[in-house]
Parts: C-alpha cells; sequence; structure tokens
C-alpha cells in the first residue's frame, strides 16, 4: 500500500543552524491491510517520515507511492484527491474547540464540497462507528481525553480513507484509556480493512497491535520485520532496548545478584516462543533427570497474538543431575547463570555460558 524508496528528509539551514537530514535514506514497504509500527526515541525522525508519507514533507531525494501513485512528484493541486485517500491522528487531537463533535467529524467533508446530506450520513456513520453517536452536539471541551481521540478517528474515518496514519495517537492518554483506543484503532483495520501506519515511542503498543515494525535511530531505519520476530530475536541494540522495556528477560547485573542470593541453586532462564516446545517438555525433562525446581522471574506475554517470553528457574538437585538436564540437545537455548550447584563455566552442551 506505501512504498519509501531511498527517501531522505533535509532541513535547510536558517542563519544560524546548519541544515539537518531528520530522515537519512529510507526503504520500506507498508503491505496493505497490515498494522505497521515506526518506533524510536524523540527526534528520531518519525514524525517527519510519517508526514512525508502523505507529503505535508516533501522528500528531499527518493521517492513515495501511495497504492500505487508516485506522489512525490505531484503539485499541491494533484496531490489532493490522493491526500483525500489518508487519514491522519494526531497526540493532541487537533480538534476546533468552537464546533461541536459532529462539526469537528463533517468539517473535512464539507470543506472537500460534498453535497449535504453526505456529509450527514457519512459524518454520523463514523461518530457510530467511534461509539460517540450520542455525544453528536458536545464540544471537545465536554470530552475525555479518549472521546477527543475518537472524535479525531472519526473525522479521519469519515473520509473512507484507504490508509491510516496515527502519529502517537495514545501519547496523551492514561494506561486504560491507550488500551480502548487501541482496540479502536484494530477494529479500524479489521472491519474496515484500513491500512495503519502508526508511529509511537511505546514498544507495548507495537506489542498489541502491529503486525510488521520499523524501528529508526537518528533518520534511519536500523530494523524492521515481523512484529513476533523482531521481538523474539532484535538485532540492533536500539531495538534490544525497546524489547527489554516489555517483555521480561534473563535476569542480569544487581537483579541476578539479588536472586542468587535469595536462590543458592542453578537458576536457568528458558526461553518460550510459540513454535518451540520446550514449555511443553520442560516437566518431562526435569523429571527425567530428577530435578524439583521454583520459579524465580520471568514471564510470558503475547507478541502479536502469540506467546514470547521466558521464565527463570533456580533448579534443585545434585550438580551431577544439573549437568545432566543442561547437556540434554533438547535443552539449546537455555541459559544457565552457573551458581550453587552449577560451577560457573561448566554448561552443557546445550546450554548457553552466562
Ligand atoms: N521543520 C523542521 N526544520 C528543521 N528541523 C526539523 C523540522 N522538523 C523536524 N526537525 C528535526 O528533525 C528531527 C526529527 O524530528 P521528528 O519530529 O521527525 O522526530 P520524532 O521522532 O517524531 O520525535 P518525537 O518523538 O519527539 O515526536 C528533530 O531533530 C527535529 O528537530
Ligand atoms: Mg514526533
Amino acid at each position: 500500500m506505501i512504498e519509501l524508496r531511498n527517501v531522505t528528509k533535509t532541513f535547510p539551514g536558517s542563519g544560524k543552524s546548519a541544515p539537518f537530514t531528520a530522515v537519512d535514506d529510507v526503504s520500506l514497504t507498508v503491505p496493505r491491510g497490515s498494522v505497521f509500527g515506526v518506533i524510536g526515541h524523540s527526534g528520531a525522525g518519525k514524525s517527519t517520515l510519517l508526514r512525508l508519507i502523505n507529503q505535508l514533507e516533501r522528500p528531499t531525494s527518493g521517492s513515495v507511492l501511495v497504492d500505487g501513485q508516485e506522489l512525490s512528484g505531484l503539485s499541491e493541486r494533484g496531490l489532493r484527491p490522493h491526500r483525500r485517500g489518508i487519514g491522519m491522528v494526531f497526540q493532541q487531537f487537533n480538534l476546533f474547540n468552537s464546533r461541536t463533535v459532529y462539526g469537528n467529524t463533517a468539517y473535512p467533508l464539507k470543506l472537500a464540497g460534498l453535497p449535504r446530506a453526505e456529509v450527514r450520513q457519512r459524518a454520523e456513520e463514523a461518530l457510530r462507528f467511534v461509539g460517540l453517536a450520542d455525544l453528536a452536539r458536545r464540544h471537545p471541551e465536554q470530552l475525555s481525553g479518549g472521546q477527543r481521540q475518537r472524535v479525531g478517528i472519526a473525522r479521519a474515518l469519515a473520509a473512507s480513507p484507504k490508509v491510516l496514519l496515527s502519529d502517537e495517537a495514545t501519547s496523551a492518554l492514561d494506561p486504560e484509556t491507550t488500551g480502548e483506543v487501541l482496540a479502536l484503532l484494530k477494529r479500524v483495520n479489521e472491519e474496515l480493512g484500513i491500512t495503519i501506519v502508526l508511529i509511537t515511542h511505546e514498544m507495548d503498543v507495537i506489542r498489541r497491535i502491529c503486525d510488521r515494525v520499523a524501528v529508526m535511530d537518528g533518520g534511519r531505519v536500523v530494523e524492521s520485520g515481523e512484529v513476533y520476530e523482531v521481538f523474539a530475536n532484535p538485532q540492533h541494540s536500539t531495538t534490544a532496548a525497546f524489547v527489554r522495556s516489555v517483555l521480561p528477560e534473563r535476569p542480569a547485573g544487581a537483579t541476578l545478584e539479588r536472586l542468587r542470593e535469595r536462590h543458592p541453586g542453578a537458576l536457568v532462564t528458558v526461553p518460550f516462543r510459540h513454535d518451540g516446545d520446550l514449555g511443553r517438555e520442560l516437566s518431562r525433562l526435569l523429571r527425567r533427570y530428577g530435578l524439583d525446581f521454583s520459579l524465580v522471574s520471568g514471564g510470558i506475554s503475547e507478541v502479536g497474538q502469540r506467546p514470547l517470553g521466558s521464565v527463570t528457574l533456580e533448579l534443585h538437585g545434585t550438580q551431577a543431575e544439573v549437568a545432566a538436564f543442561l547437556a540434554d540437545p533438547q535443552l539449546a537455548g537455555v541459559v544457565a547463570d552457573g551458581s550453587g550447584a552449577q560451577d560457573s563455566g561448566t554448561h552443557g552442551s546445550g546450554a548457553v555460558a552466562a
């Protein structure tokens, strides 16, 4: 649905400030019907990238295609019909306080010159979809943050877009309201078939609703892929740090030291993947090697609706039993944080040294 080919955006310097490249040679493909997340720290270039998609920013070089149409070469006038197919929602909602909920939703349609009856029908339908039909006569200041963002989404939907761009739509909302708005965006994607590109600095947003993700750092896309694979196997340090913020990981540093004080036995961290059988096999293996265990740390979360995580166990058994267990070929990928019964440095063939 969207294709960026070697897109660069350099803002010209003014006066004393030097030119600044906010988006640096970015190529990416957003599949039709997907929810595509872009994550990065503040200043990474996310908003600029999003604004390049609807050409609110013109690229310095490279090309932007939406639904097969090259946009970067078009005039403002030539862009107009294509922009109508691209809706946008914002962190600060960008509503008119002087207009009602209905008025805000209908405004872009009136501006586009649609007939009155069609404006009414589309705006009412969009408000019904987001669950605000009953509040159509209210003004934005009489609404909660979550309701305001639903108006923002209704306004975008009323124009029947093919693509919805979301710039930190949930960043101003509390966790519960964030959940409601993310669920609404997922419905927009699934029930209306609208392709969504959302930018965020929260990996939890990516975890909950995205199919694919691109990680931005310093204007570049440093990693991208299917959400589950990126979470399970992050390649870039920026990605790994984002993943650590939402997934329990193998204990390290001071956390590991504290765990060792409380749990003198051998500590092993068992990864859990939706397509692996360690979760199922673990109790059988522990029984086979005569081991008992305590749960120490970790957890399993849903990533893109599939389970992913890791669990750290303290093993109760002799050194020989623990060593035999760790040497089992089925335990490749299990990490032993050698202590207690397990001498550090003596790990089984399948185990990875701490
Ligand atoms: N019009 C502009 N002129 C000059 N520099 C700009 C302009 N717009 C953005 N920048 C710079 O480009 C960089 C990327 O900005 P951008 O807003 O795309 O980042 P972001 O990832 O969206 O950050 P945030 O998470 O804080 O919203 C920043 O250093 C910003 O100062
Ligand atoms: Mg931004």
